[in-house]
């Protein structure tokens, strides 16, 4: 059986891939499945946390145990992980949010027409990740100054970022786990049947301040876990 090492702490989990919208019909999207992200829900879930699962483009049953929130672009994703990850003890950023989007969403269907295509043009989406550790560094900041009225401060006790690397893993982790302030970072090399659309998964965990972890490939059950080994050796 598991440890039931999280019971009363709540915790949020994005997973899944974000759309974003050319026109009503089409999208840009990732190949993320939502697989490792809701076996970080369900794990959770099992060793007694209280569960908020934002699943972005997920066709997978709901986890036991999890409240499901629903999102498709990286701005939905955003608005529904700030909110859940008010009073949150932990937040684990497994989606794959998109880094872009089309700058302007056609209102009616692009036609084909005889000509060459109009180009489309992408702006920066906002990065959840650093903004969640932002706000934490601004919670600490603002702490024994009275709260807002009304208002909860986002101020996990520990942020999970994961990245998907192909190549300099190590290296391009750590500049990454440094750049978005979490506090574990888990790294997958893309490729060699891991991480999309795969039941296994292998991977390096980066820990700020420690040495990484080495989780050999197997179930995403069990990198779940690993992870939440080291979430519950830090939490308070
Ligand atoms: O920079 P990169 O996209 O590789 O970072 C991946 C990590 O950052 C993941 O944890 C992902 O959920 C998060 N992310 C985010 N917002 C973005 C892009 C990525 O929160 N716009």
């Amino acid at each position: 059986g598991r440890p039931r090492d999280l019971a009363g702490r709540r915790v949020v989990v994005s997973a899944g891939g974000t759309r974003e919208a050319i026109d009503p019909v089409r999208f840009l999207g990732n190949r993320s499945t939502g697989l490792q992200g809701y076996a970080l829900a369900r794990t959770a879930a099992a060793r007694g946390a209280e569960v908020t699962l934002v699943a972005a483009n997920v066709a997978l049953p709901d986890p036991a145990g999890a409240t499901v929130v629903r999102a498709e672009s990286a701005a939905q994703l955003r608005e529904a992980v700030l909110a859940a990850s008010a009073g949150a003890d932990v937040v684990v950023m497994a989606a794959a949010v998109a880094d872009f989007r089309p700058a302007d969403r056609h209102d009616v269907k692009i036609k084909k027409t005889d000509g060459e295509p109009e180009p489309i043009r992408l702006t920066k989406n906002p990065d959840i990740l650093a903004e969640l550790g932002e706000l934490r560094r601004a919670a600490r900041e603002a702490a024994g100054d009275p709260a807002p009225a009304g208002r909860v401060a986002v101020d996990p006790a520990v942020i999970v970022g994961f990245a998907a690397e192909t190549h300099d893993v190590l290296a391009n982790g750590q500049a990454k786990l440094a750049r978005k302030g979490c506090d574990l970072l888990v790294v997958n090399q893309v490729g060699e049947g891991r991480a999309f659309g795969t039941p296994d998964n292998a991977a390096t965990v980066l820990v700020a301040g420690g040495e990484p972890v080495e989780v050999p490939l197997g179930p995403k059950e069990d990198v779940a876990d690993a992870v939440w080994d080291l979430v519950a050796a830090r939490l308070p």
